[in-house]
């Protein structure tokens, strides 16, 4: 730590409470976080580890109106799971509180208060469908459509998921509210602004200047945000769920779940100062505080831009000093998804693999999406336990205890003469402690692990390359400096594997008898005193077998059977709402440029040709394009099909320019009926495919053909 660092604040996004936690969530900001808040203690250094659940927002009033419960009810039941199965996990918060907390409730409050005394805001108004029958303001969650672009009847306000494409409500063809299935009508309302254009210089300077050393996924995303020009946004919203805006002339509104929530990581340094007799100011307000916030890429533009702005425009506060956010794990080459139910889910996990959970925080580390999107597999996941935690870890642990309690009663012998094979031990002994400190100081936890398994693998092979056990009637004092040296690796181990594999780290404790060590002791080789008794061996690690993992390959199978048959009859494949899509973070990547990859669709149900050849498919050329006035969506296009030349609006704004287009041959669906958008009418339907990172692509021939010809 530089020394205008006296302590460190670490945040870990607030989960939201309408679902348990996964893998992916684990992958990208949990465990990362813990590795790091472990490996600064360890140091011993001031640290508060801050988390707690998330629970304002659509999702979760969407869930309660689905289950017929109560939000309160929702948020309870979800944030007892995962603050417990955090704890099992071994996720080391220092507080894990909750932003419907009185403590919380009041500090969003005092906050926003002091943005609107000092004049920050914007009050505007604007009009927003609002439904009659259930009088009430319609968040873009609660509103759905036939979508522009694939014309699914079932897309949402803000984002159609057969397609992906994101969507403003106003984009959908016949919207209806979700509460009475009422035709949604058009209100005046008032809503308070962060006017975060007026923080674009100093953002620019903050983050493109300032901070070129934060990590090229987080710092790109920023740039393409600020180039793009900062615009308004509100902060609050129509909705009985939630913080209420603290104003008379405010009633019936709440508090922007994400201006409420990342507030939450200080409301919860509250709490935890009020449990622990203890002051929250420092970790907050003074300026030898490193903030940093652990995150997933969905939530950069929360962490990096909007929260900065309200900490700026408040003045009290510390800034992030980095934000280290990863990218997404999907699983068994599928996106995580909450409503499909296509996740590993951390409390089932830790009932199935009770005692493995160092084998998930390996897995998940070796695998950490830290530059690009990656991929859990069961298989991988057994891999790496089989052949790397028992054949390397476990194996080596296990010899060198085992052959101790054989040849000297557990007691750890003398060392004796070093020979050219100890020197080399040695020096790596002394250097691969700070190979993973170096790592781990750069957010590289992929690499911190690999460099404390070189330590694991060192003494492996140190063992499986002198062979004591052949050694032992023959030369009996080698044995004995043997035998000393990888204990003493084993004995770094409980320093250097602790941040990854706490568990793991505490029984290899218990067994070398030895106290928690600080992280300045690793690289010693006299850790553990000649004469030293030890414990009985334990295993580390044990195998998995095919079938448990094939157990779990199978529930996945099953997963999708269920969702395929749910998605039978045409138009019932909406799924709930879920995911951070709810609260427009799908609708703000997709303006960073950065959409998240869509799911793969369900499949259809079997049609007949019959069915197939109604389809009049063919080939076109994009005579022009032109985006379309008060749509941010929409782009429209003059194709000529070979039979005539048509108008055909496509929801593919957000995926090209209007000129990238003008000449391209695509493929269209000349006999859909026509149908009227915004004024104009679309006649037809150009065909698109979505790459890997979510973004459409056209669906063109592989050699340019006539305009006309039939695609069949
Ligand atoms: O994306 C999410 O799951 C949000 N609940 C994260 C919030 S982080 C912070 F701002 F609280
Ligand atoms: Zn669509």
């Amino acid at each position: 730590m530089t020394n205008r660092f006296q302590r460190h604040t670490i945040t870990a996004a607030l989960p939201y409470a309408n679902g348990p936690v996964h893998i992916g969530h684990l992958a990208g900001v949990y465990v990362p976080a813990d590795i790091y808040v472990r490996y600064l203690r360890s140091k011993g250094e001031d640290v508060l580890f801050v988390c707690g659940s998330d629970e304002h927002g659509v999702p979760i009033t969407i869930r309660a109106q689905k289950e017929g419960v109560s939000p309160q009810e929702v948020v309870d039941k979800y944030h007892a799971i995962i603050r417990d199965s955090f704890q099992q996990f071994g996720i080391s918060f220092d507080v894990y509180s909750r932003t419907s907390a009185p403590v919380h409730h009041q500090t969003a409050s005092e906050f926003f208060t002091n943005l609107h005394k000092k004049g920050v805001f914007e009050v505007k108004e604007s009009e927003q469908y609002y439904d009659e029958q259930a009088s009430q303001f319609l968040a873009d969650r609660y509103i759905k459509g036939t979508c522009p672009n694939c014309g699914y009847n079932e897309a949402y306000g803000d984002q159609c998921e057969r397609c992906g494409t994101s969507l403003s409500p106003s984009d959908l063809i016949d919207p209806r509210s979700m509460l009475s299935g009422a035709k949604p009508v058009l209100r005046t309302t008032t809503h308070w602004y962060l006017p975060l254009q007026d923080f674009e210089g100093w953002l620019r300077k903050w983050i493109l200047e300032d901070h070129k050393e934060w990590k090229p996924n987080v710092y790109g995303q920023c740039k393409s945000w600020i180039d793009q020009g900062l615009q308004a946004r509100a902060v609050t919203r129509d909705l009985d769920w939630g913080v209420p805006v603290p104003l008379p002339e405010a009633e019936g509104k709440v508090l922007y779940v994400w201006f409420d929530a990342p507030i939450g990581y200080i409301s919860a340094t509250k709490d935890w100062a009020e449990r622990h007799g203890k002051d929250w100011r420092p970790y907050w307000q003074q300026e030898d505080t490193r903030l940093l916030h652990f995150i997933g890429k969905d939530n950069i533009v929360f962490h990096c831009i909007i929260f900065p702005a309200m900490l700026k425009a408040h003045g009290a506060y510390t800034l992030p000093e980095n934000v280290p956010a990863n990218e997404f794990l999907n699983l068994e080459g599928n996106k995580i998804s909450t409503s499909r139910n296509w996740a590993v889910w951390l409390h089932e996990y830790l009932e199935a693999f009770t005692g493995k959970e160092d084998v998930l925080r390996y897995a998940l580390t070796a695998n950490a999406p830290e530059t690009k999107d990656n991929d859990f597999t069961w298989k991988d996941f057994q891999a790496k336990n089989n052949n790397e935690l028992v054949a390397i870890l476990g194996n080596f642990v296990n010899r060198a205890m085992v052959l101790t309690h054989k040849y000297y009663e557990g007691k750890l012998p003398e060392r004796g003469e070093i020979y050219s094979a100890e020197k080399e031990v040695l020096t790596q002994l002394s250097v691969l402690p700070g190979k993973v400190a170096d790592a781990l100081d750069n957010f590289r936890f992929r690499e911190g692990l690999a460099a404390m398994m070189e330590l694991a693998r060192l003494g492996n092979k140190y063992l499986a390359d002198t062979e004591p056990w052949k050694l032992i009637k023959e030369n009996p004092e080698r044995v004995k400096t043997i035998m000393n040296l990888s204990l003493q690796i084993a004995a770094n181990l409980t320093i250097v594997a602790a941040p990854f594999l706490p568990h793991t780290a505490e029984k290899l404790r218990n067994m070398l008898q030895l106290p928690l060590l600080s992280w300045q002791e690793a690289g010693r080789d006299d850790l553990l005193p000649a004469g030293a008794q030890l414990n009985p061996a334990e295993l580390l690690f044990q195998k998995i077998e095919d079938s448990v993992v094939e157990e779990q390959i199978q529930k996945l199978q099953n997963t999708k059977i269920a969702n395929e048959a749910a998605a039978a009859p045409a138009g019932t494949l909406a799924t709930p709402a879920s995911e951070g899509a709810a609260e427009g973070t799908a609708a703000a990547l997709a303006q960073a440029g950065n959409a998240p990859a869509a799911e793969v669709a369900p499949a259809k149900p079997e049609i007949v040709y019959d069915d197939f050849v109604k389809l009049d498919l063919r080939v076109g050329t994009v005579l022009s394009a032109e985006k379309m006035k008060k749509s941010k969506k929409l782009l429209k296009l003059l194709i000529d099909t070979g039979i005539d030349q048509r108008t055909i609006l496509s929801g593919i704004a957000q995926h090209f320019e209007p000129e990238q287009l003008v000449g391209q041959q695509v493929m269209v669906l000349v006999n859909l009926a026509p149908r009227p958008m915004m004024g104009e009418e679309s006649q037809g339907m150009v065909l698109l495919a979505e790459d890997a990172s979510g973004k459409l692509v056209l669906v063109k021939p592989e050699a340019k053909v006539n305009n006309g010809s039939s695609i069949s």
